[in-house]
């Protein structure tokens, strides 16, 4: 879902721009020593964290993994990946503990059994999709038991996790933003320091938010230039250079054609779930609640795919189309 960035670099806040260091993670940190020596605890062995534990594994950091779902382990194990039978034996004695797991509540649960565990000064990268909110309170509860933290949510679905090309959206210190960079170079194509703790996962909000207004405003120009006599090549001719074109249409166009590699073209399977695209347009309202900002469109988006969740069966939330046009009165097929 992410094109890769061209020369690879890696931007801090303040314009700053660190230039990746190497992809098999053999360079140096800004303290000089060798980021290989590093180990790493991870937690959350799912679609998203076993590919990129495996290329951790494959750039030669130590891993010690873990994950309760039988399925998840076999599949690391077949993938390289060092098993562990805990949490707390994946965390206990490791520079940096990273998780991937599915909500906010798992990932501070998970925070309160390794932070008393975890040796200290242990920094922990959580890259998980959460409010930013839990996001917040998960790094103090770190750094209030010795510990460091950093908010780092990807974009890039489980392609790019497979293919390290994820772009990673990080929040914390710059220190800390310097030690985990070669190991987020490692899994991904693009490394963003967005800010303090949190801000990481504002990005992938803001970002994700967006992305659905925009799935949902295209797919109804779509469907209207259908009933109008447009036909989608002719549309995506036009609007792909033309002041509405956007990474919706021309990198994920919603109906089969245009773009051959869209989701569409594949009854929208794989993708990016509709399922997921709910969650994360949840967390973008509640963040706009929570900080009083008026988002009628982000709220109306988030209601279309709560609804169209019900009846996605698995599908790309790109196949909102399909919802658009059911809708639509009048629709003669
Ligand atoms: N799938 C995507 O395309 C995608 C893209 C971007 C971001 N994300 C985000 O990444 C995160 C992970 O997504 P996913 O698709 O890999 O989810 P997933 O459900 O496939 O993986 C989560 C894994 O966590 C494991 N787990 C549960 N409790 C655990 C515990 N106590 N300790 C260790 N592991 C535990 C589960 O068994 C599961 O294997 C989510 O927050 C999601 O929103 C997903």
């Amino acid at each position: 879902m992410v094109a890769r960035n061209p020369d690879r670099c890696h931007h801090r806040p303040g314009g700053h721009v660190l230039r990746r260091t190497g992809r098999t993670g053999t360079g140096s940190d800004d303290s000089g020593g060798n980021v290989m020596s590093k180990t790493i605890g991870f937690l959350g062995l799912g679609h998203m964290g076993g590919p990129m534990a495996a290329n951790l594994v494959k750039a030669g950091y130590e891993v010690h993994a873990y994950d309760p779902s039988a399925a998840a382990q076999e599949q690391a194990g077949k993938d390289g990946v060092a098993l562990v039978e805990t949490g707390v034996a994946a965390a206990t004695g490791r520079d940096i503990v990273i998780t991937m797991l599915t909500n906010g509540k798992l990932v501070r649960d998970v925070y309160a059994e390794l932070l008393p565990v975890a040796r200290p000064d242990t920094l922990f990268v959580d890259c998980s999709t959460i409010d930013v909110a839990d996001a917040k309170a998960a790094a103090e509860a770190a750094t209030a038991a010795g510990h460091r933290a950093l908010d780092a949510p990807v974009s890039g679905g489980v392609s790019g996790a497979a293919a390290g090309t994820l772009t990673f959206m990080v929040g914390g210190a710059d220190t800390d933003f310097a030690e985990a960079l070669p190991m987020l170079e490692v899994m991904g194509a693009k490394v963003v320091h967005c800010g303090g703790a949190g801000v990481g996962q504002a990005a992938k909000i803001c970002n994700n938010m967006l992305l659905g207004i925009s799935m949902i405003g295209l797919s109804e120009a779509l469907v209207l230039g259908e009933k109008l006599g447009l036909s989608h090549q002719s549309f995506f001719d036009v609007v792909s250079t033309a002041s509405g074109q956007s990474w919706a249409l021309t990198t994920y166009c919603p109906v089969p054609g245009p773009v051959p590699t869209s989701p569409a073209n594949n009854d929208y399977r794989p993708g990016f779930a509709t399922a997921l695209m709910n969650k994360d347009l949840g967390l973008a309202v509640d963040a706009l609640r929570a900080n009083g900002v008026e988002g009628r469109i982000g709220e109306l988006a988030a209601e279309i795919y709560r609804e169209f969740n019900e009846t996605s069966d698995g599908r790309d939330f790109s196949a909102i189309v399909t919802e658009v046009r059911k809708r639509s009165s009048g629709w003669a097929t």
